[in-house]
C-alpha cells in the first residue's frame, strides 16, 4: 500500500480456531486474519479488525469445492434454482460448485452457457461449469474455449452412456468418437469427466429379465456397464496422455482398474457420499429416493471404495446433486427419475465420518477441497492459506443431530439418508472473505465465477 493511503478493506479475525489436520501452520490453534476476499495471515498474534468471531472449540476447514452438481434451473428450476441450490451448498458447508451440462437447455454451446451464466449470477457461492461434450459439438467446445469464458469452464464432460437428462445423441462412447473428445480436452488443457456406465452394456442388461422394481436397478445397470466403461475411459486417457477424471465411482473392481492406471498421474476419480455410505442391505428397495446412475450396489463395494480412501485412489467426494420432484420419485420404478439430493448433507456425512475416526482429517481435507482445486485447477481456493479466499466452515465438532430431509435448502427435500445420526455440526460458513450462514441465518452475499487454469 503506498504510504498515507488508508486500508478500507475489511478485516474479520477469527480466534482460536483448531486448524486440524494439515495446513502447513506452526500451531494446530490459531488465529484467522481475513482481509477483504483473502486470507492475510494465520498465527498466535491477535489484530484489530471490523469483526471478530470466537473460534474455541470450534474446527476451521476450507469451505467444500463440489465438483459434481446438477444445479438445474433454466426449465427445470421446478426442480431446483441456483438460489435454492446454492443455499443449500452454502449452508452445507460447500463454497465452490461445479455444475453439470445436463441441463435443459444444455451447457454444450456459447449460447447456451451465457444462459446458464445468467441464472448462475444468483448464486450464493463460487460457481464454475463443465461443458457437455457429443460428436455435434465439438466445434461449439473450441469456440467457448477460445472465448473470454474459457477461465469458468473446469472441464469437458463425456456421458458414455444413457442417464436422467440425457439423449442418444449426447452420448459418446465408441473408442475412436472418445479419442475426438480426449483429443480436443488436450488442445485446451481441460480435463475429461466421464459418467462411464457404458451405452452398449446398459442395452444389454436391459433386455434381461429382471423385474423392473427399484430392487432389481443395480442388475438393470449391471456393474459391468460400469466397470467397462471405466476400463476404456482410463485406456483412453492413458493413450492421450489426457488428465481424466472417472465420476462417481461405484465398484471395486474400477477402482483397481484406476489404481493401475493412476501410476501415469493423469488418472483421478471420484466417490459420492451415497455409493460410500450405502448399499443394498441399507438402502429401502421399496422407495425410489435411492435411485441414482450408477446405482448403489454391494456392501463388498462399499468396503473397497473405503480401501480405495485410505490407500489414495480415491481423490474426491463429489455429492451428484441430482434433484427431482418429490411426486417424480414416488412414481412406478420405471418412470421414476435417477439422481439423489445431495449439497444439504455431502460435507455433514463425510464429517461425520471423520468424528467416527473412520477417515483422518487430513483424507477429509484432501477429498472435500485440496485435490478438488488441484485437479481442475482452481485458482486460490481449497486450502487455508495466506494470499487464498477466505472460504472458511466452523465447525462444532461436540454436536449432534439427525438428518431431517424435511428442512433441506434444496428444493428436493427428501434423501435415502433421511433420519441418519450425524456428529458434528456446521455453525458458520465464510465465503469470499465475508459471513455467508451463521446459526441458521443466511447473510445476502454472491458467490463468484471460479478461475480455472
Ligand atoms: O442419477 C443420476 N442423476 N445420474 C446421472 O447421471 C444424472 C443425474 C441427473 O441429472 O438427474
Ligand atoms: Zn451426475
Amino acid at each position: 500500500m503506498p504510504p498515507g493511503e488508508k486500508n478500507t478493506l475489511k478485516r474479520l479475525f477469527l480466534s482460536n480456531c483448531n486448524l486440524a489436520g494439515k495446513h502447513n501452520v506452526v500451531d494446530r490453534i490459531s488465529n484467522i486474519l481475513i482481509e477483504g476476499e483473502f486470507i492475510k495471515s494465520i498465527g498466535k498474534e491477535k489484530h484489530v479488525a471490523d469483526k471478530y468471531i470466537d473460534c474455541s472449540g470450534y474446527i476451521v476447514i476450507p469451505g467444500m469445492i463440489d465438483p459434481h452438481v446438477h444445479m438445474r434451473d433454466l426449465n427445470q428450476s421446478n426442480k431446483e434454482d441456483w438460489t435454492s441450490g446454492s443455499r443449500a451448498a452454502l449452508k452445507g458447508g460447500i463454497t465452490t460448485v461445479l455444475d453439470m451440462p445436463n441441463t435443459n437447455p444444455p451447457t454444450t454451446s456459447l449460447r447456451n452457457l451465457k444462459i446458464k451464466l445468467d441464472c448462475a449470477s444468483k448464486s450464493f457461492v463460487n460457481y464454475g461449469f463443465f461443458l457437455g461434450v457429443n460428436l455435434s459439438n465439438l466445434a461449439d467446445i473450441n469456440v467457448i474455449l477460445e472465448s473470454e469464458y474459457n477461465h469458468l469452464i473446469a472441464g469437458l464432460k463425456v456421458f458414455m452412456g444413457g442417464s436422467t437428462g440425457t439423449s442418444g445423441k449426447d452420448l459418446v462412447s465408441g473408442a475412436d468418437d472418445l479419442k475426438k473428445v480426449f483429443v480436443l480436452a488436450e488442445k485446451y488443457s481441460k480435463p475429461v469427466v466421464v459418467h462411464c456406465e457404458l451405452q452398449s452394456e446398459l442395452e444389454l442388461w436391459h433386455e434381461k429379465e429382471f423385474d423392473r422394481k427399484m430392487k432389481n436397478h443395480h442388475l438393470l445397470r449391471h456393474r459391468d456397464c460400469a466397470i467397462k466403461g471405466t476400463d476404456r475411459a482410463v485406456k483412453m486417457a492413458l493413450e492421450t496422455g489426457v488428465k481424466l477424471y472417472v465420476a462417481h465411482v461405484s465398484t471395486g473392481e474400477e477402482l483397481d482398474i484406476i489404481r493401475r492406471g493412476k501410476k501415469e498421474g493423469k488418472i483421478f476419480c471420484e466417490v459420492t457420499p451415497h455409493h460410500l455410505l450405502l448399499n443394498l442391505d441399507s438402502l429401502d428397495l421399496n422407495s425410489n429416493f435411492g435411485k441414482v446412475n450408477p446405482p448403489i450396489r454391494e456392501e463388498s463395494d462399499c468396503v473397497a471404495l473405503w480401501e480405495g480412501i485410505s490407500d489414495g485412489t480415491i481423490d474426491a467426494v463429489g455429492s451428484d446433486h441430482a434433484p427431482h420432484i418429490e411426486a417424480e420419485k414416488c412414481r412406478e420404478y420405471d418412470y421414476a427419475p435417477s439422481g439423489i439430493s445431495g449439497l444439504d448433507t455431502a460435507l455433514a456425512l463425510l464429517m461425520n465420518e471423520v468424528i467416527k475416526n473412520r477417515i483422518t482429517m487430513d483424507r477429509f481435507l484432501d477429498l472435500c477441497s485440496n485435490n478438488a482445486a488441484s485437479i481442475f485447477e482452481i485458482t486460490n481456493r481449497g486450502q487455508i492459506k495466506p494470499g487464498y479466499f477466505a472460504d472458511l466452515v466452523i465447525i462444532d465438532p461436540s454436536k449432534e443431530s439427525v438428518l431431517s430431509a424435511g428442512e433441506f435448502e434444496s428444493k428436493a427435500k427428501f434423501s435415502p439418508f433421511d433420519g441418519h445420526k450425524l456428529s458434528g455440526q456446521i455453525i458458520s460458513v465464510i465465503i469470499n472473505g465475508e459471513i455467508g450462514y451463521s446459526k441458521g441465518k443466511f447473510y445476502n452475499i454472491k458467490g463468484k465465477e471460479i478461475n480455472c487454469g
